[in-house]
């Protein structure tokens, strides 16, 4: 790695609460993400900084372009294709029809633009949810969906290791970083392992990604901190610190893919304690990291 200095600008203000799922837009140079319980969806144009956004009407876990130029997302309880002029969501298919409290939480595309998302129990405040009530889902391009485990608590981080072999795999509480083996030609997962622990007072283990060397990203909620990990060997590599606690993501972006934008939510903070992280709700860029991401998968 080199020596150069690494440094975190803010780069969108307080835009909102429950922020998540950033996702580098290639096609578009810009980075979309979600305000997962503002029911809002966000675009920002770093040439221009201007950020663009949509409300819509229920929550939203994720967000993913897709091949055709369209706008997918992970809603509360549903996929659906999003229009960015009005709003309005075109449902492709529900889930979790008997857990109506239970809603998605973060989702990403795998290497064969399926849309993987995984949905929590009702969460009374951060990280205080019902346990076991979530269910990983998979929207493959026929648009069908494919339930693959349940038993989840708060589903979060996912990426996929560069051979296209392993799927690792985030439920927030018990604190693991989990790996499964990974078919990319049938979307098929089998052999859940755990491939690092990290004990409750380092943070709480959110959204991911990884690098152009294999390692992962790990965004460590309640302790500012993104974590850079070897899931080879699950030695921590590196540690940023970010300026507000409950950071939930990041991901690669820029049109090197060597800036590192990280989303920090606002919600559930006191007034108190916003006195002290005023910038919670805000997106951050890391640079000079002296590593780069890959462009990420997209839907279709
Ligand atoms: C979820 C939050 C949760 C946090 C910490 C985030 O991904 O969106 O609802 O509080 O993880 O577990
Ligand atoms: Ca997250």
């Amino acid at each position: 790695m080199s020596a150069r200095e690494e440094k975190v600008e803010l780069v969108v203000k307080n835009c909102g609460k429950l922020l998540e799922g950033p996702h580098w837009d290639g096609a578009n140079d810009t980075l979309i993400f979600v305000d997962i319980l503002g029911n809002a969806v966000h675009r920002y144009h770093p040439q221009t900084d201007k950020l663009q956004s949509v409300k819509i009407d229920e929550n939203v876990g994720a967000v993913v372009p897709t091949k055709d130029g369209r706008t997918l997302i992970a809603g509360r309880h549903s996929f659906s294709f999003l229009d960015w002029t009005s709003g309005k969501l075109d449902q492709i298919a529900a889930v979790d029809s008997d857990k109506p409290d239970n809603r998605f939480n973060d989702g990403k595309c795998d290497p064969a633009g399926r849309f993987w998302a995984g949905t929590m129990g009702p969460e009374k405040k951060p990280a205080e949810v019902l346990l076991n009530q979530g269910t990983m889902y998979c929207l493959n391009t026929d648009l069908k969906v494919t339930s693959h485990f349940d038993q989840v608590n708060i589903s979060n981080g996912l990426a996929w290791s560069l051979d296209h072999k392993t799927m690792y795999y985030i439920d927030t509480l018990p604190g693991y970083l989990d790996a499964f083996d990974y078919n990319k030609e049938t979307g098929e997962i089998k052999n859940r392992r755990h491939i690092l622990k990290v004990p409750n007072n380092e943070g709480l283990l959110d959204g991911m990604c990884i690098d152009t060397e294999g390692m992962l990203w790990v965004a460590m909620f309640s302790k500012s901190k993104v974590n850079r990990y070897n899931p080879n060997t699950g030695e921590k590599l590196k540690t940023i610190t970010l300026p507000a606690t409950n950071v939930t993501s990041c991901c690669f972006g820029g049109k090197d893919y060597d800036e590192l934008y990280v989303t920090i939510s606002a919600e559930g903070i006191s007034e108190e304690e916003l006195q002290k992280q005023p910038l919670a709700g805000s997106i951050f860029k890391v640079t000079g990291l002296g590593v780069r991401g890959l462009p990420a998968n997209i839907f279709g």
